[in-house]
C-alpha cells in the first residue's frame, strides 16, 4: 500500500521542541540520497556547503542562487515525508531586503522547498522580518557562519570569552524576534549552546554545539565516511563508505580488464 504519511511541517519543528522530541537533520544535494534518506531524518537542508562538498572549494562562497535551486528542486523531487529547507548563498540576501524576498522567493518558487536558511544574527533581523512578513519560513544561522569565514579568521569556535557569549545569544535571540522558526548553532561551546536553547522558544540545531541543543545537524556525506581526511572533533561518522567505494572500483576495473565483466548474464541475445 502506498505511504500516504504526509510531509512534516514548519510548525511541527516548534511542537517538536515543546515535546522535547529532538529534530535531526542531514544535509542532502540530490534526489538520489534524498530518496533514501526521505522520513529517517527530520529536515533534509540543501546547504550551500555542496560548494565545498561537491564542488570540491575552500569555502561556500562561490555557490550561486542557480546551484541551490537545481540541488533544492532534485532534493523535493526525491522526498515526500521530511521538511526540505535551502541555504541562500553568499550576497543574494545581504545586498538589500527586497533581493532578499526575491531571491528567498525564487527559491521556493523554483524548488518547492519548505523554507530557507541564512546567516547572520542582529543584522539579519529586517532581512528575516521581510521574508516571514511574506510568508517564507527563514531557518537562522549564528555562530561560525561560513560565509563570513574570512571576517571570522577561519573554521573556528565562535562565543568563547563572557563578550563573545553575549554577543551571540543576542544573534539567536534576534533571529527568533524576527520570526524564524529555527537557528543552527555552529561551532559555539556546549554550555553556551545549552544556555541558548533553554532561552529560546523555536528550536536549535547543532553542529559542533554539544547535546543542549534541540536538534543536530551534520553534513551527510561527512557522516558517511565519503569525506576522507574530514575529521574535525565534532564529527561521528556512522557509515564508513569511503573504503567501499574504492574496493567497487577497483573490483569493476579488475573484471573488465579479465573479462569476466560483462558476463553473458549482463548482455543481450
Ligand atoms: O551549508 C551547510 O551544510 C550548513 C550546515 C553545516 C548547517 O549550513
Amino acid at each position: 500500500m502506498a505511504d500516504t504519511t504526509p510531509r512534516l511541517t514548519v510548525p511541527d519543528l516548534l511542537e517538536f521542541k515543546e515535546e522535547g522530541r529532538r529534530i535531526t537533520v542531514l544535509t542532502c544535494y540530490d534526489a538520489l540520497f534524498a530518496r533514501l534518506l526521505d522520513g529517517r531524518v527530520d529536515v533534509l537542508l540543501v546547504g550551500d556547503s555542496l560548494h565545498q562538498v561537491l564542488g570540491g572549494h575552500d569555502t561556500t562562497l562561490g555557490a550561486t542562487l542557480g546551484q541551490m535551486i537545481y540541488h533544492g528542486a532534485a532534493v523535493v523531487r526525491g522526498s515526500r515525508r521530511s521538511l526540505v529547507f535551502v541555504d541562500l548563498p553568499f550576497l543574494t540576501y545581504q545586498v538589500s531586503v527586497t533581493e532578499a524576498v526575491r531571491n528567498a522567493g525564487r527559491v521556493l518558487q523554483e524548488t518547492g522547498a519548505d523554507g530557507v536558511k541564512l546567516e547572520g544574527g542582529v543584522t539579519m533581523r529586517e532581512t528575516i522580518g521581510a521574508l516571514v512578513r511574506a510568508g517564507i519560513p527563514v531557518m537562522g544561522h549564528v555562530g561560525l557562519t561560513p560565509q563570513s569565514v574570512h571576517r571570522l579568521g577561519g573554521y573556528r569556535v565562535q562565543g568563547r570569552g563572557r563578550s563573545a557569549a553575549q554577543r551571540l545569544l543576542a544573534d539567536a535571540r534576534a533571529v527568533e524576534e524576527a520570526g524564524a522558526c529555527a537557528v543552527v548553532l555552529e561551532l559555539v561551546p556546549a554550555a553556551l549552546a545549552r544556555r541558548i536553547s533553554r532561552q529560546l522558544a523555536i528550536p536549535t540545531i547543532g553542529i559542533g554545539a554539544g547535546p543542549g541543543c534541540d536538534g543536530q545537524v551534520l553534513v551527510l556525506h561527512d557522516m558517511l565516511g565519503l569525506n576522507e581526511g574530514f575529521a574535525p572533533r565534532f564529527l561521528k561518522t556512522f557509515a564508513d563508505l569511503g573504503p567501499v567505494v574504492r574496493k567497487a572500483a577497483e573490483a569493476f576495473s579488475r573484471e573488465v580488464r579479465d573479462g569476466r565483466f560483462p558476463s553473458r548474464s549482463h548482455s543481450f541475445d
